[in-house]
């Protein structure tokens, strides 16, 4: 019970990485209000705490949007002493083909709406003392033909973070970023599920296997909690040890 009594906001907290971040945080006893532009795979988890979770209907890149899932979060809970800025998206394309619209979504879900959740988080975590974990990739940090959007959108995840920590540190809030690699659900679940292309992924794991969310979603817990009162800043990723040939 290492959130026992804690209140987390969970951007994209319906599905895949985010869903599985929030049943997580309810086994170590915390409130969860998870936002999305829809309900996506939340109700169980809804159904199963009915006192401890809520669903919000939010859009990360809407600037309006996240002062009210904060106010709203307070209000409820009263206070908020985690923030996950989970929502992503990601369209492949190179460069020479990429659409502009897709080339926006992906800026403005993984950058402009991390951006926005902390800023309208920022007043209720000094309160609290609280903590802010971002989510990147291992893409982030690695290049990949068609990856052009994406990774550079997680790449100036990283850095926002790291500046984040920096001006929020005095304050007592401490901000860190989630790198996982491929998990079996959500995004990474398409490569991963196509046995001719995972094959050929599978020799850059050491582990020689895909993450579970689960196993992703433990570290979030790692990095909200106590145990990792000293971790400020940092990126850390979860991806099995991953060789980038
Ligand atoms: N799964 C992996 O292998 C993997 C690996 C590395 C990093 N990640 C990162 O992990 C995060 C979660 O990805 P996932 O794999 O779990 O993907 P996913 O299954 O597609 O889930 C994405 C979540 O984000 C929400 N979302 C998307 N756009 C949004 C917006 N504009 N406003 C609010 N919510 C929005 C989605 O709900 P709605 O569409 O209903 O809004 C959904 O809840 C992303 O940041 C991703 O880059 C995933």
């Amino acid at each position: 019970m290492r959130l026992k009594g804690k209140t987390a906001v969970i951007t994209g907290g319906t599905r895949g990485l985010g869903l599985a971040i929030a049943r997580e945080f309810l086994a170590e006893g915390a409130n969860v209000v998870c936002a999305a532009r829809s309900r996506g795979d939340v109700e169980k988890l809804l159904e199963e705490h009915p006192e401890r979770s809520r669903f919000l209907l939010a859009d990360v890149s809407d600037p309006g949007a996240m002062p009210d899932v904060m106010r709203a979060a307070d209000a409820e809970f009263g206070g908020i002493d985690t923030v996950v800025a989970n929502a992503g998206v990601n369209r492949d394309g190179k460069i020479e083909s990429l659409a502009y619209e897709d080339w926006r979504a992906v800026m403005d879900t993984n950058l402009t709406g991390v951006f926005l959740s902390v800023q309208a988080a920022v007043p209720y975590l000094r309160k609290s003392g609280g903590s802010v974990i971002t989510v990147s990739s291992c893409m982030g940090s690695r290049v990949a033909v068609g990856a052009a959007g994406y990774a550079a959108s997680k790449a100036a995840v990283e850095m926002f973070t790291r500046v984040a920590a920096i001006e929020l540190g005095r304050a007592g809030v401490r901000v860190n970023s989630l790198a996982p690699g491929f998990l079996d659900e959500g995004m990474g679940r398409e490569l991963v599920s196509n046995e001719r292309a995972w094959e050929a992924y599978r020799k850059r794991f050491a582990l020689g296997r895909a993450g579970e969310v689960g196993e992703a979603a433990r570290a979030a817990v790692f990095l909200a909690s106590e145990d990792a009162s000293y971790v400020n800043g940092e990126i850390l990723g979860v991806n099995g040890g991953l060789l980038w040939a």
